[in-house]
């Protein structure tokens, strides 16, 4: 791991009065942009040749006297690969150009998590540190911290064998790489009966499937927590809730029963592709519980994870009908469905700001805060 210190005085250099807010461009990139440009700043987006239009072309920032009145993306690097950005030469560019830079999903999926943590030296708004822990199949991921802080997680089953309730098995997909080949069962028949299946139809490999984690169906609504936790403030807000649109999912269940029972052999196991989000907000009296599971995670991070988690992350939950919350992701950095309060805010950013406050347009105010403050170096890694 890089030390911090290193990236303190590659900081040490930038010019505060011109900070770039940079981030790999897709994921939750335009809602990183947009509240940096809310917030005054000027915007990088990190490109893939075939999937950089959106933000060369359609949400462009055109500026009058500086002021942005159309779109929010100043400035598209256009690479054949993501992973590019990690050349040296690129890096130097950032650096030049004092990018704090803002790291996503997809930048983690897309660059290798160990370049990220060895030779990526611009700073990043974040913690460095905490991104690996939500690869599930390292030791210490974040099931292990929630474990270690006896938070709640869905029971986890060691052997397929033991299958009695309803259960998700988790394993990437075989051939769409970054996707789940997730499926669900209620007994060890069922295991067998749907892997063989999907092992016929080159959803899954074998391989993958010894390593799966499987864990306890929760039976209830999905809420993920789009928190953001201040290093300057020190305290921890709750800017949204959001759950997402999967497919094939959410299309069988908008099918009739009758219908769902004559699907074809291969269409019957559903895929659990994010393919959109939507917004949520939780009953009042629930919402102390879901303080505490927040103020909890960030309490662990700091006491396993040395400075701990910085700035945005992500609990995700599900709900059983006795009303416990159960989390069975963590992403400790900006969430997937964060476009969802793109420039509108979200009603719990918004009740908490008194404006419009989205992810995005928080971790802008953050650095802006920082630097006004002379306290960069507090939320960078
Ligand atoms: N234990 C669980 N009980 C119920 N649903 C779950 C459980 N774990 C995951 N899911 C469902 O699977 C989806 C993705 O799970 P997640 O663990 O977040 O995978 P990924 O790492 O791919 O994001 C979620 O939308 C959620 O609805
Ligand atoms: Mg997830």
């Amino acid at each position: 791991m890089i030390e911090r210190s290193r990236i303190w005085d590659i900081l040490e250099n930038y010019d505060v009065e011109n900070i770039k807010i940079g981030a790999v461009a897709s994921h939750s990139a335009l809602d990183t942009f947009d509240g940096a440009a809310d917030e005054g700043f000027r915007t990088l987006a990190v490109c893939q040749k075939g999937r950089e239009k959106t933000y060369t072309h359609y949400f462009k920032a055109r500026r009058r006297d500086g002021i942005v009145w159309k779109g929010c993306v100043d400035e598209a690097w256009v690479f054949d690969k993501f992973n590019e950005i990690l050349l040296e030469k690129n890096q130097e560019r950032l650096i030049k150009e004092n990018v704090i830079f803002i790291p996503n999903r997809s930048f983690t999926s897309y660059c290798k998590l160990d370049e990220i943590e060895e030779n990526f030296h611009v700073p990043m708004f974040g913690s460095r540190n905490l991104l690996r822990t939500e690869e599930r199949t390292e030791e210490k991921d974040y099931y292990w911290l929630l474990e270690k802080e006896g938070l709640p997680f869905p029971e986890k089953i060691d052997d397929p064998r033991n299958i009695e309730e309803l259960s998700i098995v988790k394993l990437h997909h075989a051939v769409k790489k970054l996707e789940r080949g997730f499926f669900t069962c209620s007994s060890y028949d069922e295991y067998r009966k749907k892997s063989e299946q999907l092992l016929k139809q080159g959803v899954i490999t074998e391989e993958d499937l010894k390593k799966a984690r499987i864990e306890r169906y929760i039976i209830g609504p999905v809420f993920n927590f789009d928190f953001f936790y201040s290093p300057i403030t020190k305290e921890l807000e709750l800017l949204g809730i959001d759950w997402r649109f999967e497919t094939s999912l959410d299309g069988h269940v908008r099918l009739p029963a009758q219908q769902q029972l004559s699907l074809p052999e291969k269409q019957q196991i559903p895929e659990y592709t994010v393919c959109g989000h939507n917004s949520a907000t939780l009953r009042e009296s629930q919402l102390e519980k879901v303080f505490e599971l927040g103020e909890r995670y960030v309490e662990a991070t700091k006491k396993h994870y040395d400075y701990g988690i910085i700035g945005p992350f992500c609990l995700q939950t599900c709900v059983d009908k006795d009303l416990r919350f159960y989390i069975y992701d963590v992403a400790p950095r900006i969430g997937g469905g964060t476009n969802v309060h793109m420039s509108v805010g979200h009603p719990y950013g918004n009740t908490l700001w008194r404006r419009r406050v989205s992810t995005g347009r928080r971790i802008a105010m953050e650095i802006k805060m920082a630097a006004e403050e002379g306290k960069l170096k507090e939320i960078v890694s």
